[in-house]
């Protein structure tokens, strides 16, 4: 292959280059402490204040073989200041040849990489005019990019045909495609994929509901994105009708199931337009990935992807669509400009969440949410300490990678700080302030200054209270743990469920206890109200009566088996076992390879599970679970999938 990196530049130059890229970044981190106005981006290394990347024709191979994307991005610029040189993010890509567009005609130009560095990849620099508008980069990714995950068939429902798909969030991007990989930089999308004959390709964009002969795809992303919602799916995919403007994309086997869980989709969509403003990106799908895919949930625009563990088969898992659909307005719309923002896109979406939920199943419901939530964020406090940093709302994670400041702080701390904020205003105000701010910050990116800036002047100001000091504004951004302000939330239904659990510990059998309409939320409050550690007796009696270890409800079963590694419940172990092997979503795995890691017969076991699954997991949960287990001293060859 006729990589040409530094064809003439040479070591010298190579060197200085990675000098300046390290000293940017300890100038960043500087600059960052206590000024959290500082708008650069320490997470990429573009530099879109001299050159701004404003479209992307992206002309890309599917290579399943070779586990390999292989084509040629055009990227559209604007050269600000007369720039002499490009700088873009990239992480393993072998780039081949770089061009710029003159005249029509395309000329070679000069690039140079820099030497990667840990997660934030290699800065690739381009050289170019003044007047340059296109550059065009020849390139293919390498089989073990970040963002993409390759599964064999039988990784799939169906186990016919091999699946990809991609994961950007938060600076993967630069894995698949050159770009300027910060969510301060929006840019629209072109796109032509090719991918083997009978598979489907879908997008970020607009996309097919049917399967192309030739296997050629083509997508429009007609409203400007980050680069974190660059997405792509490549598999045995059929579409499946919810409404006019919903769908969902699935294998064969759970297209029917999944149109079916996911039903009151328009009517959330409805619900949140009443309440923020209009839906802006057209059609709203869903597409369920393989069980691998290692989050919840992703809001690429006009197309979420979700795991297929929220099909529970009675449509109580569906707080992720409200949740990923609010993101439509805060994170897509009324972008986080740096991850130091992060709660900017799930505070406000979780809260919007909430809103969306209450709207569609009422107050009754949503308050059981609303209390499981209050118990996530005091759990997350907890276990990270009071005065920990990443507590904050605003975070400083210069010198880290982001992924390490997702934690549920800036989801629930998020949420609970604008129900806070709420309650204090009343909806009657509250309500059209955050219709008014989706509209105002529509299609650009946000700091936390700028929020708390336009929240004085459109709102604060005006009242004769002064609800900064009373709720404490300022540190519930800036400072750690909890403050005093916060809104407290009840429950009726889990009241009862209090009641029960109350009842069990003092010696009631399970069966005898008063569990009748119970749903979901209901028995995950009952379990999560004990302590992990119970004895074998009450953990039979419990098993007996509502057959916990067999239930197909993948919350339920997290937070059962959780108990079952703590409390030595041997006959759970097969399916703590079964569920490590058939998922690999983080969150369920993380807690349950902690608890097994505490003691030296669970080490044991957990390595043996994590030898069989780890090849089945993504990447990114390799990578966390790898450092839980002390992964180091495992099989040699456990990275190959
Ligand atoms: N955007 C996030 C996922 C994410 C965040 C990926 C940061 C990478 C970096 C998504 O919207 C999300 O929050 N998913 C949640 C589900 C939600 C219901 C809380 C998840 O995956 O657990
Ligand atoms: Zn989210």
């Amino acid at each position: 292959m006729s990589l040409k990196s530094c064809t003439e530049s040479g070591q010298v130059v190579l060197l200085l280059l990675v000098f300046v890229a390290l000293s940017i970044l300890t100038i960043a981190q500087d600059e960052l402490q206590g000024v959290e106005v500082w708008a650069q981006d320490f997470h990429s290394f573009s530099r879109p204040d001299e050159v701004v990347v404003r479209h992307l024709d992206l002309n890309l191979k599917v290579d399943f073989d070779q586990r390999r994307l292989i084509g040629r991005v055009g990227l559209q610029i604007e050269n600000r200041t007369g720039a002499d040189y490009l700088f873009l993010d990239t992480r393993d890509l072998e780039i081949e040849k770089v061009s710029l567009v003159k005249d029509e005609r395309e000329v070679e130009t000069h690039f140079s990489l820099t030497p990667a560095v840990d997660y934030l990849g290699s800065r690739l620099m381009v050289a170019i005019e003044s007047d340059t508008r296109q550059v065009n980069i020849d390139y293919r990714t390498t089989p073990g990019a970040a963002a993409l995950q390759w599964l064999g068939p039988e990784q799939t429902a169906d186990g016919t045909d091999p699946f990809l798909f991609t994961q950007s969030q938060a600076i993967l991007a630069r894995s698949w495609v050159p770009c300027q990989d910060t969510p301060s930089v929006r840019m629209t999308y072109h796109a032509r994929v090719e991918v083997p004959e009978g598979l489907m390709a879908v997008m970020s964009a607009t996309n097919s509901q049917t399967l192309r002969p030739d296997g050629i795809y083509e997508f429009d992303m007609p409203q400007p994105i980050p680069s974190y919602l660059l997405a792509l799916a490549v598999g045995k995919l059929e579409f499946g009708e919810i409404s006019p403007r919903a769908g969902v994309y699935a294998e064969p086997s759970v297209v029917d199931d999944a149109a079916w869980e996911f039903a009151d989709t328009e009517k959330m969509i409805e619900e949140a337009e009443k309440l923020y403003g209009p839906y802006r990106w057209d059609r709203y799908d869903i597409i369920v990935l393989p069980p691998s895919f290692p989050f919840g949930g992703m809001e690429n625009p006009r197309l979420t992807f979700a795991t297929p563990t929220i099909l529970a088969g009675d449509r109580s898992l569906v707080g992720l669509v409200a949740h990923e659909l609010a993101h439509s307005w805060s994170g897509n719309l009324v972008t986080n400009a740096t991850w130091n923002e992060l709660w900017l896109n799930e505070g406000f979406t979780t809260y919007f969440e909430h809103r969306i939920m209450e709207a569609v199943y009422g107050e009754d419901y949503e308050r059981m949410l609303a209390v499981l939530a209050y118990r996530d964020l005091e759990d997350a406090l907890d276990r990270l300490g009071r005065d920990n940093p990443l507590t904050a709302l605003f975070l400083n994670l210069a010198g880290r990678d982001p992924d390490s400041g997702l934690t549920e702080i800036p989801y629930q701390k998020g949420h609970f700080f604008l129900r806070t904020l709420e309650k204090a205003i009343g909806r009657e105000v509250w309500d059209p302030f955050l219709r008014k701010y989706f509209s105002e910050y529509g299609f650009q990116s946000i700091t936390t200054t700028k929020f708390l800036n336009y929240l004085k002047s459109e709102l604060l100001d005006g009242l004769d209270r002064d609800l900064m000091e009373e709720l404490k504004i300022h540190d519930w951004l800036f400072e750690p743990g909890l403050p005093s302000s916060v809104v407290s939330v009840r429950s009726d239904q889990l009241s009862q469920v209090d009641t029960q659990v109350d009842r069990f510990q003092s010696g009631t059998p399970a069966s005898q206890l008063d569990t009748e309409g119970w749903g979901t939320h209901h028995w995950l409050y009952f379990l999560r109200s004990f302590p992990d550690e119970m004895s074998v007796k009450q953990m039979r009696d419990l098993d007996q009566a509502f057959r916990f270890t067999e239930t197909g409800n993948s919350e339920i079963l997290a937070a059962w088996l959780q108990k079952v590694i703590v409390s030595n419940y041997e006959k759970g172990y097969p399916a703590v076992h079964d569920f490590l092997v058939r998922q690999g979503r983080r969150k369920f795995l993380v807690p349950l390879y902690e608890r097994l890691s505490k003691t030296s017969e669970g080490l044991s076991l957990a390595r043996e599970i994590y030898g069989e699954a780890r090849p089945r997991y993504h990447p990114l949960s390799q990578a966390t679970i790898d450092e839980i287990l002390n992964w180091t001293n495992g099989p040699a060859d456990s990275t190959e999938n």
